[in-house]
């Protein structure tokens, strides 16, 4: 027996794992009605009142602790007022005002003055219509994870943290998703202590754990196994499930939502099998110069695709082959099986990437190219990204709102929860049309064709190089995208940290560090603009939507 849980003899223990659900849910509820209004969400979110001082003092407060600033800083803050206007998602927004209207403010960081923190300044800005955390419907969707109680216990459960923003409504509900967590090797007390934190979070999630050592591959072969009993049980309670998701521990979906919309076209009653690369990264070319993906970390998978999973004979066969086994991801494992003992397909929901796309600019991260993100993949590893104050300011301006790009008449950019940039020397927009060239109705037509699950023939003649059996299902030809063109400077704050304060504002710090901090030659320092020898602070102070107050 590998699982203390109900994979290896589902039928019996059915009733044992619901009743562990209940308990579980019991148990969750207890912990709502002790813990008191606090959610362990925002907890280290927070911006802690403190004896008179202002909000700005406060936060700069903050910021000197968190970033080990000292001496002077620049500093610039914005008040931002978020207002609901269009419906969908534009690549960049053109904004008639000058970001530089604010000027930086010098401050000794030992002793500001509160009137050169104090953020006098506030403009509007438009924000695709979106829900907000709390308003979103995820029922549809179970999701499946393997992991370690390392990764998950690391830096007081930011995992766990990552994973409320987008399985709850941010106040210790489910948001409808559910989800299965496998540890690897973990003991009762660990299973006890994650199992506890998860529960904190008002996650809907139950924990379970291997007891011999196996592959990741394997862990999530048999996760399709516990999520088959579980959508079963589950089912037989009333709650039917349309979307299973085996995805990696560090994948995180901005918003659910937009996935569902993303689904929409797909019958849930037929078998689906659908991938979701996050960036080219998360594809490859093999030897015969196929371009391909086994999904990315991120694989959907319809109930019907699903159930057959657990009987399929790839493992022994794969399992004669020890090394090579051991060699291959999980992802890939999976799509060979399928590609092997199935006549399945696998559709690709593209994020930041598709192989249609002529367009890639290489010079831009794909957080800041104005895409919709489906999905982001080792966000800390490629990035450098904390996710959880990334997406903290969807808190007061909704799902759709993080990484939104706005342009600014003097040449500043804003990725929301990424980044801020200017362009000294100018930056020019372009607005790209598709993937093909202008979307001529053939075109179209064309790419209906393609994207049609019943279609046989489609995938093939995307590059001629695709692999078969993959059927890239872009949006390519109804997105505006539009790219930033720039030569010369370009000045960069990268997000650092985001709070939120007691009138439910969302505070974002933007960051660059000063050249005398990060230059080692002292002769150069002498020589450098004192402009650019102070760490720099932009502070944006998202207010609460007017139609939410
Ligand atoms: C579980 O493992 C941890 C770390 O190896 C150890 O400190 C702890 O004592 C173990 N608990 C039990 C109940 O075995």
């Amino acid at each position: 027996m590998l699982f203390k849980g109900p994979c290896s003899v589902h039928s019996r223990l059915a009733h044992m794992l619901m009743a562990l659900v209940l308990l579980g849910l019991f148990v969750q509820t207890l912990r709502i009605a002790t813990d008191g209004k606090r959610s362990p969400l925002l907890k280290d979110a927070e911006v802690i009142p403190e004896g008179n001082a202002s909000p700005e003092e406060l936060y700069l407060g903050r910021l000197t602790r968190e970033l080990g600033l000292s001496n002077e800083a620049s500093w610039v803050a914005w008040r931002i007022q978020p207002s609901e206007q269009s419906e969908v998602w534009p690549s960049v927004t053109e904004v008639q005002l000058n970001f530089g209207a604010v000027s930086p403010k010098t401050i000794n960081l030992a002793s500001p003055d509160r009137m050169d923190l104090y953020a006098k300044k506030r403009m509007e800005l438009p924000v695709p219509t979106g829900p907000k955390l709390g308003d979103v419907d995820a029922s549809d969707f179970l999701f499946g994870i393997s992991t370690t109680y390392a990764r998950i216990s690391d830096r007081d459960y930011a995992m766990i943290k990552a994973w409320a923003r987008w399985l709850t409504d941010g106040h210790h509900h489910s948001n409808g998703a559910s989800m299965v967590v496998v540890l690897d090797q973990a003991n009762a007390s660990q299973l006890d202590e994650v199992d506890r934190a998860l529960q904190a979070s008002g996650l809907d999630c139950w924990v379970t754990t291997t007891e011999e050592p196996m592959s990741m591959a394997r862990r999530y072969f048999e996760l399709t196994r516990i999520l088959k009993t579980f959508a079963a049980n589950l089912a037989a309670n009333g709650q039917n499930k349309r979307w299973f998701g085996l995805v990696e521990d560090d994948v995180f979906f901005p918003s659910l939502s937009y996935l569902r919309d993303r689904l929409f076209s797909y019958n849930t009653d037929s078998q689906h099998y659908i991938g979701l690369p996050s960036e080219k990264l998360d594809w490859d070319t093999s030897e015969n110069e196929q371009i391909q993906t086994h999904g990315g970390g991120a694989v959907l998978l319809t109930l019907s695709a699903l159930t057959r999973i657990p009987n399929l004979p790839c493992f022994e066969t794969e399992r004669s082959k020890k090394t090579s086994f051991k060699s291959k991801r999980w992802d890939e494992l999976l799509h060979t099986c399928l590609m092997k003992h199935t006549e399945l397909q696998m559709h690709v929901l593209p994020g930041f990437y598709s192989p249609n796309d002529k367009t890639v600019d290489e010079n831009v991260d794909s957080y800041e190219t104005g895409q919709q993100p489906l999905l982001l993949r080792r966000y800390a590893h490629r990035h450098l990204l904390n996710i959880n104050k990334a997406h903290l300011v969807t808190n007061v301006c909704g799902e759709s709102c993080f990484m939104q790009r706005y342009l600014f008449k003097d040449n500043w950019v804003l990725v929301n929860g990424i980044s801020i940039t200017q362009y000294p020397d100018g930056v020019k927009i372009e607005h790209k049309e598709t993937h093909k060239g202008a979307p001529t109705e053939e075109k179209k037509e064309e790419h209906q064709k393609r994207s049609n699950p019943d279609s046989d023939e489609a995938g093939r003649d995307i590059s001629g190089s695709l692999t078969e059996r993959l059927l890239i299902d872009d949006d390519a030809g109804s997105v505006d995208r539009a790219t930033l063109s720039w030569s010369g400077r370009r000045n960069a704050w990268k997000l650092v940290d985001s709070a939120v304060s007691k009138d439910g504002a969302v505070w974002q710090a933007y960051f660059k560090r000063g050249k005398k901090n990060s230059a080692r030659d002292v002769q150069q320092q002498q020589q450098s603009s004192s402009a650019d020898e102070k760490d720099s602070i932009i502070v944006l102070v998202w207010e609460q939507a007017k139609s939410a107050l």
